[in-house]
């Protein structure tokens, strides 16, 4: 009878694959990247993040599922995303959306998410006020006042950068990345000599004319913010082509135009170039070479993790912690709750996410591209630890709302 008892009990144990007595759920997970043209390799990043963290961390969830359910949003334009959003919201009935490449994306897809309760956790998107536009969101990547307000300092205190020029891709991104440099830069001192829009993030321009009008202007230092990617690997090249370095000009950036997945391709001219970021491959901390290891062993010894991958590994990380925490019966509170001051050790270093902002908060890293051999590499020159949104912090504009 005693025995009887005990196996059956057994049996029912072993029915329910989750130790707190609940059956195994499997949460959908919308992701909306993107997977075609111009910025293919952004949504390939951030998902290989996603899967490799699902594959290399099981037990994060615990016991329970998750399915990722991708959508390609194609360019910035916001409209393919909104239309993705609505579909994932509506008909597959997914927990969570995530990814989102470009600004424009993240915010046209904002008012769903509210209407909808649907928690979105950003991938990239890095327009400082995203967040503000729904409680519903949160931000494992970066504002793009995390580079560049701190870099305005650093170019005139360390790199002795007196004069400056500011070139971006004119969308909000962009527009944000110039005002953040410029006050950093003119309240430590510095003075901005040419601030130019430099065509949109859908196509990549012929950088040529901006660039000769920087090199006219002769400032001390060049920030420069663009997309990662292909518009990343322009702005080297032209700046290699027109001879810039030469003639006694600092490219600098943030971390987006030293993207790892790009950095073998940015000739020498690039050596010496210096730029803030959160993430790159060459970081030296145990968790990274664990990642960067994992990372070539599920896509091959010549792929490599950038920025982006990063975001998607750690939002994962994320997404596991909501799921595991609410025993997977997943409400909109309840998600919003467990992201707000989630802390994590990401290869990126130490993060949390702050609960007042639903912003990260992380380490900034100054590194400079060095040769090491036929290689080029990223070394860290210096941290600032745990940097929180400067936008918001400083309550600029829509930051303060
Ligand atoms: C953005 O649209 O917010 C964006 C896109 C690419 C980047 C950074 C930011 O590298």
């Amino acid at each position: 009878m005693k025995l009887a008892k005990f196996c059956a009990g057994l049996a029912v144990a072993a029915a329910m694959a989750v130790p707190g007595g609940v059956a195994a759920a499997t949460v959908k997970v919308g992701v909306v990247a993107t997977y075609s043209g111009n910025g293919a390799q952004f949504g390939e990043q951030i998902t290989r993040g996603m899967e490799l963290y699902i594959k290399q961390h099981p037990e994060a969830f615990g016991g329970h599922e998750v399915e990722l359910i991708k959508r390609d949003s194609k360019h910035p334009g916001g409209d393919v995303a909104k239309t993705m959003v609505q579909e994932l919201i509506t008909r597959n009935g997914v927990a969570i959306v995530a990814g989102f490449v470009f600004s424009p994306n993240a915010m046209a897809s904002a008012p769903l998410v509210t209407q909808g309760k649907v928690p979105m956790v950003i991938m990239n998107a890095g327009t400082a006020w995203i967040p503000t536009l729904s409680p519903y969101i949160a931000r494992v990547s970066f504002s793009m006042w995390h580079a560049a307000y701190p870099m305005g300092a650093y170019a005139f205190e360390k790199l002795e950068c007196k004069t400056a020029a500011i070139g971006y891709s004119d969308y909000p991104p962009g527009k944000d990345s110039l005002q953040a440099f410029q006050m950093g830069f003119e309240k430590a001192g510095g003075k901005v000599v040419e601030a130019l829009p430099m065509g949109s993030p859908a196509e990549v321009p012929d950088f040529t004319p901006f660039f000769q009008r920087v090199k006219d202007a002769d400032p001390d230092c060049f920030y420069v913010f663009v997309p990662a990617g292909n518009h990343a690997a322009a702005v080297a090249k032209t700046f290699n082509d027109l001879g810039m370095k030469d003639a006694g000009i600092r490219l600098i950036g943030p971390g987006d135009i030293t993207q790892d997945t790009k950095l073998q391709d940015m000739g020498d001219d690039a050596v010496g170039m210096i730029t803030m970021g959160h993430y790159q491959a060459d970081y030296p901390n145990a968790e990274n070479q664990a990642f960067v290891a994992a990372w070539k062993e599920a896509y091959g010894e010549e792929s490599t993790p950038d920025f982006m991958a990063i975001s998607g590994w750690d939002g994962m990380a994320a997404i596991a912690h909501a799921i595991k925490t609410q025993d997977g019966e997943l409400t909109p509170e309840g998600t919003m709750n467990a992201l707000k001051g989630w802390t994590f050790a990401s290869p990126r270093g130490p993060i949390t996410i702050d609960p007042d902002t639903r912003d990260i908060v992380m380490n900034m890293h100054v590194v400079e591209i060095v040769k090491d051999g036929d290689r080029l590499k990223t070394q860290v020159l210096d941290t600032i630890p745990q940097v929180k949104d400067p936008c918001k912090e400083l309550k600029v504009g829509r930051c303060g709302e």
